[in-house]
């Protein structure tokens, strides 16, 4: 791939907008389900527990995490209008039962009141924060006290193997995503690792980690 096809879809993967965007969103599915998936199998709410989904791109796996509140609430939230759109289209039976929205805006000043959320899930997101202090705060904030947080990335070693991670991309190590989560007063944090078989971009196999972060507000 040459570079300014990597810049346009790291462009894209930071912020899916237009038709291209849609492209990229339906590549990050397919690229991205065992990771998300092994995410959502960390998610153990209660039943009636209202979760709320940062960066849900055009929310194909938002199903699979309403169908673990059967009597709770998703939200989904992104700042791209390309994916609520989407992502309302996609789930539009679910949203017209009432059982799910989602919004268009930034992570670092959402608009919900403080302790709405027993859970926050985000994944591939952490990436294009430029100071995920603002956002963690912000996480924290619209959690309940004692509320989780689900945060699932690739790791530094995988994502230094994703050449288009050059454009745009924030790399970021397991230690200073903890160091991160601690300053911003979350506790009792735990990780968890998940290691799958992919092709890389030369069709070569190649081992895809994902990390995901598990803690309290
Ligand atoms: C790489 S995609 C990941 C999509 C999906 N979560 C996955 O893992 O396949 C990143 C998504 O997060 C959204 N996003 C990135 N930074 C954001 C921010 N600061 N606030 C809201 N949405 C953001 C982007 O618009 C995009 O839809």
């Amino acid at each position: 791939m040459d570079q300014e096809t990597q810049k346009i879809i790291a462009a894209h993967l930071r912020k899916p907008e237009g038709e291209t965007g849609m492209e990229v969103a339906y590549y990050m599915n397919e690229g991205n389900a065992g990771m998300n998936r092994f995410a959502i199998s960390k998610l153990t709410p209660e039943t009636n527990h209202k979760v709320l989904e940062i960066g849900m791109g055009n929310g194909y796996f938002a199903k699979e995490v309403l169908e673990k509140i059967p009597f709770g609430f998703y939200t989904g939230f992104d700042y791209s209008a390309t994916m609520v759109r989407a992502a309302e289209e996609l789930n539009k039976d679910k949203v017209g039962e009432g059982r799910m929205r989602f919004l268009e805006g930034k992570a670092a000043n959402m608009p919900f009141d403080d302790g709405s959320f027993e859970w926050v899930f985000t994944s591939n997101t952490i990436y294009f924060w430029e100071e995920p202090a603002k956002e963690l705060k912000e996480i924290k904030r619209v959690l309940k006290p004692g509320g989780t947080l689900l945060l699932a990335m690739r790791p530094e070693e995988t994502m230094n193997n994703i050449p288009l991670t050059k454009y745009g991309f924030h790399i970021r190590t397991k230690e200073t995503v903890h160091n991160m989560l601690q300053m911003g007063g979350f506790t009792e944090i735990k990780t968890e690792e998940f290691s799958e078989e992919k092709e890389d971009a030369n069709g070569s196999p190649a081992q895809l980690k994902t990390m995901v972060f598990n803690c309290k507000a």
